[in-house]
């Protein structure tokens, strides 16, 4: 069977799975005021990265879950390699049900995880983020944008990336994500832009030149090149149609 997109892509050597890239990821971690003592919680946090920026810059305690144990592996020894196994911890878990008690952080930080949720299951996910926050805390996620107007248009476009990525996917229009959010008593403020997941312009500013390089020659390898194209032509045909939004959401 073939790999989600996700999974694809760091296969190739992508570290930034999410579709703005660390200017997103910035723009939601500089307005959350982060404080040493901060209690953070990363929903989906893969291989690590945020968590480790986040330590690194805020000198702060991020617990990270995931479902993918291999990625979960992957966090663990780049957490290992860069010495912050006091500050940083993963272990698997599902943002369903998330394995901690009611008011128990400040932050909640989940990106490129409710795009891929369809239906009810974004109410579950945002449901569970809101219990285990504390009153006032920081809800931060980042997801694909559709800028689409036309129903029928959308369905098609959703079809097309479901496709191009090998996943069921369901990204929600500037005002589907903030209605989604703010129907779980948050008040949320957004930012949002061009996509740069693969982008060759926001690949070389997220994965530096010798990433980028190193993506390309996985992705022209045989085996990969049909998939990478498949991804790359489609993000690239659609680029006006679809963004990247970050939220930035403090619980009432
Ligand atoms: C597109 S990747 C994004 C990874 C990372 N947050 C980033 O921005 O680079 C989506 C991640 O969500 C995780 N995921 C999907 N559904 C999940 C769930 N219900 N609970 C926890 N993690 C989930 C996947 O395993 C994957 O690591």
């Amino acid at each position: 069977m073939q790999e989600s997109g996700h999974i694809f892509l760091a296969r190739m050597g992508k570290t930034k799975l999410r579709p703005g890239g660390i200017d997103a990821t910035n723009w939601l971690l500089d307005k959350a005021n982060i404080k040493p003592d901060s209690k953070i919680l990363e929903v989906a946090c893969n291989m690590g990265m945020t968590m480790i920026q986040i330590a690194k810059t805020y000198g702060c305690h991020v617990i990270g879950i995931d479902l993918d144990e291999t990625a979960l592996d992957k966090a663990r020894k780049k957490i290992r390699k860069n010495h912050l196994e006091d500050k940083l911890s993963v272990r698997n878990g599902n943002a369903f049900d998330l394995p901690f008690a009611d008011a128990s952080f400040d932050i909640v930080i989940n990106e490129a995880m409710l795009t891929m949720l369809v239906g009810k299951d974004k109410d579950r996910a945002l449901t569970e983020y809101a219990r285990v926050l504390k009153p006032g805390g920081i809800l931060l996620t980042h997801d694909v944008l559709l800028q689409e107007d036309s129903p029928k248009a959308q369905q098609e476009l959703l079809s097309g990336l479901s496709r191009a990525i090998n996943a069921h996917v369901e990204p929600l229009t500037l005002e589907g994500w903030k209605e989604k959010i703010e129907s779980h008593a948050f008040r949320t403020e957004q930012n949002y832009g061009k996509m740069t997941l693969l982008d060759p312009i926001g690949m070389l500013h997220d994965e530096g030149l010798d990433g980028t390089l190193k993506i390309m020659t996985n992705a022209i390898k045989k085996e990969n090149r049909q998939m990478f194209s498949e991804m790359f032509d489609f993000f690239n045909e659609h680029a006006t149609q679809l963004g990247y939004v970050a939220n930035y959401s403090i619980k009432l």
